[in-house]
Order: C-alpha cells, then sequence, then structure tokens
C-alpha cells in the first residue's frame, strides 16, 4: 500500500527524529466542526479560486489575531496567505533571487530550508550561531566578507525563535542589534517564527518583525523583516497553510507571481475551514493545550537526558519548540554513531545536517513531539548507553595514544 502520511516509524526504534506534531493532538473534530460551518456559511465562495492574498475570511482573523501578539498591529495589505513556511520560502527564492546568488543562512538552522535554497540554485553562506542563535558579530563579518568579493546577499534566512534544530531563542538586545545591521545593510531577513506560539516557560521576545522600524515594516522596497509564520505545528501539518508579514510591495509581488495568477490563492478551502475555527474560537484553547502537553515532554527528556546521559554531554532547556541539541563528549561523532544507536533502538539526526558552515559533528538533534513521556525517558537510557559505550573507546584510544594503557 501506498503511504498516507510522511511520517513512518519503525518498530522497535524510539524516533527522535521526527519533528512532527503528534497525531492524537491534532484538531480532528474541531475542523469537523469548521469545515461544516465553512461550507454552510461561506457555501460555493469557499471552493471557488481564491483571491490571490489568500480569502478574506482568514486575512481579517489573523489580523485581530496577530495584533495581540505582535506588539504591531498589522494591515491587510501586510498579510498574504501561504501553503505554509515551505511554500512561503520557495515562492520568495522564485520572487527575490537567480540560481547562483547567494544568501545568507544561519548555521544551525532548520536543514530542509536548506533544501529549497539549494533547489533554487543558490550559494550558501552560513552565519555561525551560539546558545543566543545567529551571532551579529558573525552576520556583519560574513557582509564584510561578501562585500569584499563585490556580492551583495539576496537575504538572511533565521529562526531566531524556540529555533530548529537548537531550541535557541534570540534576546532582545540581540535582535535589536540584529534589525539595525540589516537596516544599516538594506539586507532583507526572513524570519521563521513556526515554534513562536509554543512557548513553555515565558513567551518569546518580540519578533524581529516587530522591532524592525516602520519603515522596514510597511513601506521599503528592499531590505526590512519577513515574517513567516504557519499553522503546521499550532494546528495541523496536512492543512498546508501559514502566513507572511512583509511590506505591501513584496506581499504584491507574491499576489502578482504567475503561479497565483492561474491558480489563484493558495489552500484557499482549508484557508476558509482555518478561519471558521478561528471564528468559533477554538484556535487559543487549542494552543494552550498543546503548550501543556508539550512542556510535559520536554521536562521529561531533560530529566532523562540528565538521568542517562554522560557527564560530559550537553545541552540548554529550550524555552520552546519541538527540539532538544545535545553535544555528545569530545571525540564522538554523530553521524558516525547513528548506525550503533539506530541497532540498539534509537534514533536521531546528526547535527551536521543543519549546519552550513560545517560544525555539528558532535551535535545530535532530539524532537520530543511525538514520545509520550515514558517513550522519551527510555530513548534517553538508550542513547546515554550507545553514547557512554562510544566515549569509553574514545577515551580508551587517547589513553592508547599517551601511552596511559
Ligand atoms: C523552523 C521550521 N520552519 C519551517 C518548517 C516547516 O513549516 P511548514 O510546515 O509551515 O512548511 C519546520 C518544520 O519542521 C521548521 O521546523
Amino acid at each position: 500500500m501506498l503511504p498516507d502520511i510522511q511520517l513512518s516509524r519503525r518498530g522497535g526504534v524510539i524516533e527522535f527524529g521526527w519533528g512532527h506534531p503528534d497525531l492524537p493532538l491534532l484538531p480532528v473534530a474541531g475542523m469537523a466542526e469548521a469545515a461544516a460551518l465553512a461550507l454552510t456559511r461561506d457555501g460555493p465562495h469557499a471552493l471557488a479560486y481564491g483571491a490571490e492574498q489568500g480569502p478574506g475570511c482568514l486575512i481579517e482573523q489573523l489580523v485581530t489575531w496577530l495584533a495581540r501578539r505582535e506588539g504591531v498591529v498589522p494591515r491587510p495589505e501586510q498579510l498574504f496567505i501561504t501553503g505554509g513556511v515551505s511554500q512561503a520560502l520557495d515562492l520568495l527564492c522564485t520572487l527575490l533571487t537567480r540560481p547562483g546568488d547567494v544568501v545568507l543562512v544561519e548555521s544551525p538552522v532548520y536543514h530542509l530550508a536548506l533544501r529549497i535554497f539549494r533547489d533554487h540554485g543558490l550559494e550558501l553562506a552560513p552565519v555561525t550561531g551560539d546558545a543566543d542563535g545567529l551571532r551579529v558579530d558573525a552576520l556583519a563579518d560574513a557582509l564584510d566578507a561578501l562585500r569584499r568579493q563585490g556580492r551583495l546577499p539576496r537575504f538572511l534566512y533565521t529562526a531566531p525563535t524556540f529555533g530548529n534544530p537548537t531550541g535557541a531563542t534570540m534576546p532582545l538586545a540581540r535582535r535589536q542589534v540584529l534589525v539595525a545591521l540589516a537596516q544599516a545593510n538594506g539586507l532583507t531577513v526572513l524570519e521563521d517564527d513556526v515554534y513562536r506560539e509554543l512557548w513553555y516557560d515565558a513567551p518569546a521576545p518580540p519578533s524581529l518583525y516587530s522591532l524592525a522600524p516602520a519603515r522596514q515594516r510597511g513601506l521599503a522596497p528592499d531590505g526590512g523583516v519577513i515574517r513567516l509564520g504557519s499553522f503546521s505545528k499550532i494546528l495541523a501539518p496536512g492543512l498546508r497553510l501559514g502566513w507572511l508579514l512583509a511590506a505591501p510591495d513584496i506581499v504584491q509581488r507574491c499576489v502578482r507571481s504567475g503561479m497565483l495568477d492561474s491558480g489563484g490563492g493558495v489552500n484557499h478551502f482549508t484557508a476558509h475551514v482555518v478561519a471558521a475555527f478561528m471564528a468559533l474560537g477554538l484556535f487559543d484553547p487549542h494552543i494552550e493545550q498543546l503548550r501543556g502537553v508539550y512542556r510535559q515532554r520536554r521536562d521529561a527528556l531533560l530529566a532523562a537526558l540528565t538521568q542517562y546521559m554522560p557527564a560530559a554531554a550537553a545541552w540548554q532547556t529550550p524555552g520552546g519548540g519541538f527540539f532538544v541539541w545535545v553535544q555528545l563528549p569530545e571525540g564522538c561523532d554523530s553521524a558516525a554513531l547513528l548506525p550503533a544507536a539506530e541497532a540498539a533502538g534509537v534514533a536521531y539526526v546528526p547535527g551536521a545536517r543543519f549546519c552550513a558552515d560545517g560544525g555539528g559533528a558532535r551535535h545530535v538533534r532530539l524532537a520530543f513531539s511525538l514520545l509520550r513521556p515514558d517513550e522519551l525517558a527510555e530513548g534517553a537510557r538508550r542513547l546515554g548507553d550507545v553514547v557512554r559505550g562510544a566515549w569509553c573507546v574514545v577515551r580508551g584510544a587517547w589513553s592508547v595514544e599517551r601511552g596511559c594503557l
């Protein structure tokens, strides 16, 4: 039988690799109610070719919803409905870049965004991050280096809030410096903000978009921040629905693209259903429920890592999102270790896949969103055993090298 969904799980293996929302948490009953409302209320309008910018019913809901969160009230002409962040990135690459162009990418960052950029023939210039997200001094250096080569990056891609894979969040002060640096250099910033609502300790700092001067948010043809939101993690990824907040001229460039002209607004029916879901008052309570469940899973994984990983491994507490980024002890290579881990019944994504700067060899990304607390504990135990075993070998080799054995 052909697969129905992307997610696949191997029997006997605890899969830390998939950063997907958990299936039992997808709001099936609420969506059924919302779909019925959309069809009775909007009739054939819900099933027609949609307005290129996205249906007014969803844009209106989003303006109100975002105004409560962004600190700035978006105007409808600053919003464009997308097929999720992935489609938005693909469309922006089509509109803003040509093959051979260079783009700046945070490192580490969401590895599948890098795939989309590579699909467009773009050259990736990495900007290294630390525990607080992308390093602004590294961005300044990267801009200087490109300027010396006479090259202009088309944009910077960053996920500054509960990022994938690190879970790191850029503090407010660094956000302000980043926005100022981008402004001074006429650099367009693509802010991938899919995890913003999934905070477990305290709400996220203001988005880069909201910190940008009004000129950059609303008017400037070049530079400025384009904020990418998605319903994938906070509602359901199968909806293939998200939004983009940007200067109206960027929205207009999206609206006027050939794909939208031919096909109309992206995922028009789904957008009607989500607008109805929001109108029914189901959205915020649903997100609140997700926070509760995922917070418990994050805490279960952190507690199990503390119990089972060797002391020489290290990680940070992610304030939100789906991931813990674990640094293995010195000498361990996460890609080389994966077959042994899988044989022991645990899987993860090796860190190098997220790093355009050649780093990440000692890191693993663990996703906790799909696993129950008991599975998280057992997975951490298995991983701890594998890492401890590998580390003993590494230390043994050192000891032999240094004549200690
Ligand atoms: C940082 C980040 N951006 C984007 C996506 C994909 O978003 P969407 O489903 O809206 O295309 C993911 C999914 O894992 C992600 O982690």
